[in-house]
């Protein structure tokens, strides 16, 4: 199978050298990514500003985004080659809509700053909108613990994804997930607290179940 792994989190410029970003640290994304060329699967892992830097080896491509908007263009230009996407990146919802020119940084004053934001697309929506029957979407959404179940099934069908990973805030940049996966028939399977290694190999297991099976 050829599989297109999102991770890490995107930055949106402020100016040169600011942005709005999040403490995602891409480390469950790359592990899934590490999982799946061990299995023999051809992998393109998307890889957001993150300080582990995994370089091409056998079957595993990387390629690096900063923003949504590159990020975007990535999936638009590899999602058709692949079988399986797997949306593990935390994207911006919200970006800064006019950043400072290039090359300028933005000065101090007493008088505060306004900063307008904009909303970002949902990309992995979109690459639902675009693909084809062959292809499985899976997404994940972080949700604080008490209701991340509802808000991933909700995710799930508005995103029509034919599977969602539910996991709660703990998860960022931390080495472990308490994840439920979810898939679109309904059915779903919790993994206890596990190390992110081991939840990679868990959630591979669901998804070739999911394979098999085929929903939707
Ligand atoms: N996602 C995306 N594009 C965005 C935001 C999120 O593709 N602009 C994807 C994430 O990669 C994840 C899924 O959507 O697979 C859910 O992300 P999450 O942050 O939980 O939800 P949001 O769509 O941001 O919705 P909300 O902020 O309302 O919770």
């Amino acid at each position: 199978m050829h599989l297109l792994i999102t991770a890490g989190p995107t930055h949106e410029p402020i100016d040169a050298v600011r942005y709005i970003g999040n403490r995602s640290s891409g480390k469950l994304g790359i592990a899934i990514a590490r999982e799946a060329t061990e299995r023999g699967h051809h992998v393109t892992l998307l890889l957001g500003p993150v300080c582990d830097s995994p370089v091409d080896a056998e079957r595993l491509r990387v390629m690096r985004f900063t923003t949504a908007h590159e990020l975007e263009q990535l999936l638009r230009e590899t999602w058709p080659r692949h079988d399986v996407l797997i949306m593990a990146a935390a994207v911006a919802d919200y970006r800064p809509k006019a950043p400072a020119q290039t090359g300028r940084k933005i000065a101090r004053s007493q008088d505060g700053l306004m900063l307008e934001l904009e909303t970002t697309a949902d990309l992995v929506a979109a690459a639902a909108q675009t693909k084809r029957d062959d292809q499985i979407i899976i997404g994940f959404a972080l949700e604080p613990a008490d209701r991340m179940e509802a808000a991933a099934r909700e995710k799930l069908v508005r995103k029509n994804l034919h599977a969602i990973v539910a996991n709660s805030l703990a998860t960022m940049d931390a080495a472990t997930i308490d994840g439920i996966y979810i898939e679109r028939n309904g059915n779903s399977l919790r993994s206890g607290l596990m190390e992110k290694p081991a939840f990679a190999a868990w959630l591979l297991d669901c998804i070739s179940i999911l394979d098999v099976n085929r929903v939707s």
